[in-house]
C-alpha cells in the first residue's frame, strides 16, 4: 500500500506526531489495503497509541505483541530486564516469576534466553495475561522453558510450592502518583487502562505490598527487582528493612531508567 505519503505526514504531523514520517512508513507498511491504512491514519490522528495500531512495539530487539487495553512495554523496562538476566546466569533454571507482567515483554526475555527456566508471569488484568501468553508463546516457546501467565492480584494465583524458592522476582508495577497521571501524554491517559499506571497517593501502594511479601517468595540468596522513579528509590530503600529487605538502586541514564534491587536480611 503507498497511500498518499505526503498527506499522510502532513496530517500525523498536524496532529502533534513528532516522528510523522517514521510512524507513516511503519502504518503504510502495516496496512493491507488502501482503505485499512486511512482508518490507521484516522486513529492514529485522532491519539491512539502507534503500537496498538501496529500491534507491537520493539523492546530488547524483540517484536513484542500489544493490544488496546495493554500497556505498552517502554523502553527503559529494559533495565530490569538486563539486570534480571544477569542475575539468572546463577540460577539458569529459575524459578522467576515476573508479577504485573503486562504484554510479558521482560518474560520473553527471560524466556529466550534460559533455556530451563521455569517462569510464572501473573497480572490482574485478564487482556494483559492472555497478550502475555501470546507473546510467550510465539517467542519463548520453542525451547522447553516452562512458563505459566496467571490472572489475578500480585502474588495470589501463584501456587504455594513457590514459597521460598523464587531465585528473580521483577516487577514494572504501576507508580505514577494519581495526581501526576493527568499529567501523562494523553496517548498514556486515555489509552492505557488506570490500573496500568496508578500507584495511589504516593505512587508506591502497589510497590510497598510487592516489597512487603517479598522476603515470603524469595529463595536465600533470591533478589527482587522493581521499577519506579529515583526520588521512589530513595523512599523504597528507607523503608526496606521494615520488610526484612536490603537494596540498592540501579539507574541507566541513556534509556532514563531507575529500578531497586532488594535481597532479603539474613535472620
Ligand atoms: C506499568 S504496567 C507494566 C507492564 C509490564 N510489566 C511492562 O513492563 O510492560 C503495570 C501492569 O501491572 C498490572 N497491575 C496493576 N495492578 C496489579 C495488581 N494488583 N496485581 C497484578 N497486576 C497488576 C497492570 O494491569 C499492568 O499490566
Amino acid at each position: 500500500v503507498t497511500g498518499e505519503p505526503d498527506t499522510i505526514v502532513t496530517r500525523l504531523r498536524a496532529a502533534g506526531c513528532v516522528f510523522a514520517e517514521e510512524e507513516a512508513g511503519l502504518l503504510v507498511s502495516s496496512a493491507a489495503t488502501g482503505s485499512q491504512l486511512q482508518e490507521l491514519v484516522r486513529r492514529r490522528v485522532a491519539g491512539e497509541p502507534l503500537e496498538h495500531l501496529l500491534g507491537w512495539v520493539e523492546f530488547a530487539g524483540l517484536r513484542i505483541g500489544v493490544r488496546p487495553g495493554v500497556f505498552v512495554p517502554r523502553r527503559r523496562s529494559q533495565l530490569l530486564a538486563e539486570r534480571a538476566v544477569q542475575l539468572l546466569h546463577d540460577y539458569p533454571a529459575g524459578p522467576a516469576v515476573e508479577l504485573c507482567c503486562g504484554s510479558g515483554a521482560i518474560s520473553v526475555v527471560l524466556a529466550r534466553q534460559f533455556s530451563r527456566l521455569e517462569l510464572h508471569a501473573t497480572d490482574i488484568e485478564a487482556a494483559a495475561a492472555a497478550c502475555a501468553r501470546d507473546n510467550l508463546a510465539e517467542h519463548g516457546g520453542a525451547g522447553p522453558a516452562s512458563w505459566r501467565v496467571y490472572v489475578g492480584d500480585l502474588y495470589a494465583p501463584l501456587s504455594p510450592d513457590l514459597v521460598g524458592r523464587v531465585a528473580v522476582l521483577i516487577a514494572n508495577a504501576p507508580y505514577v502518583p494519581t495526581k501526576s497521571i493527568r499529567l501523562l501524554p494523553p496517548e498514556a491517559r486515555l489509552y492505557e487502562p488506570s490500573v496500568t499506571r496508578d500507584g495511589g497517593s504516593d505512587g508506591l501502594a502497589v510497590l510497598r505490598r510487592i516489597l512487603a511479601d517479598a522476603s515470603h517468595w524469595l529463595a536465600p540468596g533470591g533478589h527482587l527487582l522493581v521499577e519506579c522513579s529515583p526520588d521512589q528509590a530513595a523512599v523504597l530503600l528507607a523503608e526496606a528493612a521494615q520488610w526484612r529487605l536490603a537494596g540498592q538502586a540501579l539507574a541507566d541514564d541513556q534509556i532514563g531508567a531507575t529500578a531497586v534491587q532488594l535481597w532479603p536480611l539474613n535472620g
